[in-house]
Formats: structure tokens, sequence, C-alpha cells
């Protein structure tokens, strides 16, 4: 088989299999729903529904709202019900001229190898209160018209790089990342590479939705970042820990090449609030409404169970490995992993350490 250097995002695990987004996206779905109370609270505070709306360019009052990296599974659905619940409260809170008139439009972006017919299938079929449409593409570029948009959604999905930094596969580069997969643990060089990659990905991101938003619309981002304070490893850094050790027993064992490892990153940054904050301050184009962590439900040291954390990291993470080291090794590697898992205790572990900073975000489109 080629050595490839692993390239960018690649979609979560399609279809309705036990490995699948849609049967195991229920952390990302406590995420989804947790924000649910912000989103409604900003669109109650910060909607200036009638002006949108009215500076609309057309005749018929259309509300538009997009969810990037939408997947596969119920989260989009979920997300786009309640923003569009919230639009709808706010607009009747005008009076009865406000009443019925307001249809809504909802775009489904991913990239184009997501599983759409999964998506569409599972949009409701009777009763659906909007138009659906979807639209595959890259979200570093421009994905819809200019000033075409009302309210744009995003959740765990811009900690994905576009592309792997190249200096991370170059042999002769400081930030060469032998024999490791991800920037914790990795040195300067590597987590400067990561980092670059991740500025030029979100200054595309913002660049593009602010051109797409109109003046007054709103974008809630939902963005995986790493906590302030790590005491303790965070679940989710030490699981690709624990996959980065397997791979490396591979080799040892000649079941993989070395190249083959070395080639492979996850293209994957926790970024810091503070970066977060300076690109979009960069950009001009946005104003921060509303910056804060996403507080879950405290797990009251109830730890994970091993078979579900297996499957939610399997749906995420399946198809960036099968692209870059095929199909036949995926059911080894899971089995390898899962015994790592539960040598490691890190589930419980975890049970009490805090978790990634889920950082919630709402930014309005500047009036130019
Ligand atoms: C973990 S899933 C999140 C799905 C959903 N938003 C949720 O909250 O459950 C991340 C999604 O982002 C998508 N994604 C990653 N990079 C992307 C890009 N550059 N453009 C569009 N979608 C992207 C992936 O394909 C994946 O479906």
């Amino acid at each position: 088989m080629n050595c490839i250097p692993s390239t960018g995002s690649s979609p979560m695990k399609g279809g309705d299999g036990p490995y699948s987004y849609t049967h195991n996206s229920s952390f990302q779905r406590q995420g989804v729903e947790t924000a649910k109370a912000l989103i409604n609270e900003d669109i109650a505070e910060k909607l200036d529904i009638n002006e949108l709306i009215s500076s609309s360019s057309s005749s018929s009052k259309v509300f538009s709202i997009a969810d990037l990296g939408c997947s596969v599974g119920p989260n989009t659905i979920i997300v786009v019900e309640n923003i569009m619940d919230s639009v709808k409260l706010k607009y009747q809170s005008f009076g009865p001229n406000n009443q019925g008139a307001l249809e809504f439009q909802v775009f489904f972006n991913d990239l184009p190898s997501n599983d759409f017919n999964v998506l569409f299938k599972s949009l409701p079929s009777s009763d659906r209160q909007y138009f659906a449409a979807g639209v595959p593409g890259r979200f570093q570029v421009r994905l819809f018209p200019k000033a075409s948009l009302h309210f744009v959604h995003c959740s765990y999905a811009l900690h994905w790089l576009s592309k792997i930094p190249k200096e991370l596969v170059d042999k002769t580069s400081p930030a060469w990342n032998k024999g490791r997969i991800c920037f914790t643990n990795a040195s300067n060089y590597v987590r400067e590479a990561y980092s670059t990659q991740f500025g030029k990905d979100m200054e595309s991101f913002l660049n593009a939705r602010a051109q797409e938003l109109v003046c007054g619309g709103l974008m809630a981002l939902t963005i995986l970042c790493l906590p302030e304070v790590i005491s303790g490893k965070c679940l989710a850094l030490g699981l690709n820990d624990l996959l980065e050790a397997c791979l490396n027993e591979m080799v040892e064992e000649g079941v993989l090449s070395e190249d083959m490892v070395d080639s492979f990153n996850l293209p994957q940054y926790y970024a810091s609030k503070q970066e977060v904050v300076s690109l979009i301050e960069r950009n001009l184009c946005f104003s921060i409404e509303r910056m804060e962590p996403l507080v879950r439900p405290p797990r009251n040291g109830m730890a994970p169970s091993v078979e579900s954390t297996i499957s939610a990291f399997r749906a995420v993470a399946e198809e960036l490995l099968v692209s870059h080291f095929g199909n036949d090794i995926i059911d080894e590697l899971f089995g390898r992993f899962k015994k790592k898992v539960v040598e490691s205790s890190i589930l419980s572990k975890s049970a009490d350490n805090p978790g990634m900073l889920e950082l919630y975000v709402l930014l309005k489109r500047k009036v130019d």
C-alpha cells in the first residue's frame, strides 16, 4: 500500500450500523442539548428579527438557517428545530401582524462524503415546518450567496483541520511528528504547525460567513478547546494517546510499516480560548455577544462504559483511519484499542476529571 500523508477532516461513520454516528453521538447530543438554553436566550435578546426580515431582498418572509458540519443523526435536527422554534417565538412576540407569515429554509452542510442519504431519510417526513436542502462542501470556503443567511450554527466541527500541515510529515523539518499522531505531548514545533493551520482554517471560515450572513445575523458555535487548566488527563486526549500506542505497537509487531504510522496525524486541533478570541477579533466582521463554557450536568463519579466509549470514538475516527490505513486492519486496531482502554483504567480516572472545554460562542455580523 502506498504511504500517503493523512489528509484533513473526514466525515463521521455514516449508515445505521452499530458504529454509526447516528447511534454514537450522545456526547455531542448532550452538548447540543446544553447549548439549547443559551441559543434560546440569545435569539430572544440579540436577534433583531423584524430588521433582518424586512431588509431581505425577497418580498417573501424567509428566515434562512445553516447547520455547518451537520453530520448525520438526530443532533442536527434537534439543533435546527430549536433555532426555528425560538425564532418563531421572537417573531410572534411582535404582535398579530407577525403571525404565520414567516417561512424557514434550512441548509444542512457537511463534507461531500457525508452520508446525506441517511440524513435526508431521518428528516421528519410529515409536518416538517421548514424547507430542507443539503449543501456539500468544506465550510472554509463560500457555500452560500452573499447576505443570504440569518442564523448559522456549527457544533463540534471547527476543531477539524482542512489539512495536515506538511511539516508534520517532512523528515527534514523540526516539526516532523514521528511516532505521534497529534499535537499533545509533541514538540512546540508540532503544536505551532497545528495552531497555524487552525488559524488559517478559522480565518477562511469567518471570512466566508462574514459574506454569507446578513448584517445583524447571528452565528452560534460550539468549539472543542483545550481546558485552561489541564488537571489530569482529559478523556479525549487520553484516548488519542492510546490509539497512538496501538499504532506503534502494530509497527513493532510488523503489522504496519513505520512509514505508514509516521505519515498519519489526526487532523484535529484543540485551540485555547485565547486563540479563538484573537482569531475572531482579527477578522473584524463579528462582535462577540457571548462566550462561555458549556456546563454539563455533573457526572457524580459515573464513568462512561467501555463499549459506548469505543463505539463513539470509532464513529468519529473510523473513516479517517480507513482512508489512511485501509479497511483490513480496522477491527484489529479497535480490538487492541479496547484492551488498552480497559487496562489503562482511563474511564474510571476520567469520571472526576474535567473534560475538554466546550466553548459556546455567539457572534453577530457587524454592519459594514
Ligand atoms: C463530530 S461531527 C459534529 C456533528 C454535529 N454538528 C453534532 O454536533 O453532532 C463533526 C462534523 O464536521 C464535519 N466537518 C469537518 N470538517 C468540515 C469541513 N471543513 N466542512 C464541512 N464539514 C466538516 C465532519 O464531516 C463531521 O460530520
